[in-house]
């Protein structure tokens, strides 16, 4: 495994809507291993494809349950609603409060091209919105509100937090 570079705000390849994979090989698996380890030097919680520059919807996730590395996902239901603080690793140092549903179904494939259904809800349903977002070309940014710097973050938000000031 090695570390990418993770893309940065300013790049195109954030903006543009990822390609669905067609066929898992051997490239792609190494390619996602490569994000796991990205995701995890760059001490993030999550991470898409096009954050490496690979515009494919493959996202790998880890909140410290374990890896999950997930291709084609899409969400089939959402419930409820829940306001947190979210960073992201191609946006270094900022942070906003974002409104994600409570609980979310989603599909995808796993790395054998099988269907799976994952079930999450809290912190790990807020991941895996923010992440399937960045498949889209969807940004944080563009659905949080006050929107501020790590030092603004106040020490009484951070403990009240479940997860506070990650980076997703
Ligand atoms: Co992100």
């Amino acid at each position: 495994m090695s570390k990418r570079a993770v893309r940065k705000l300013e790049d195109p390849v954030l903006r543009k809507k990822a390609k669905n994979v067609e066929k898992i090989d051997p490239l792609l698996l190494h390619t996602m291993e490569d994000m796991l380890e990205t995701m995890y030097e760059s001490i993030g919680v999550g991470l898409a494809g096009p954050q490496i520059g690979i515009s494919k919807r493959t996202v790998v996730i880890d909140i410290g349950e374990g890896p999950v590395k997930l291709i084609n996902p899409k969400i089939i239901s959402k419930e409820g609603s829940q306001i947190g603080l979210e960073g992201c690793l191609s946006i270094p140092g900022i942070y906003g409060d974002v409104d994600r549903a409570e609980k979310v179904t989603l599909k995808a494939q796993n790395e054998k091209g099988e269907i799976i259904k994952i079930e999450a809800e809290g912190f790990m349903a807020r991941v895996i919105q923010h992440e399937l977002d960045h498949l889209d070309g969807v940004l944080f940014i563009d659905k949080a509100t006050n929107i501020r710097k790590a030092e603004e973050i106040e020490e009484t938000e951070s403990q009240d937090s479940e997860q506070p000031k990650s980076v997703i």
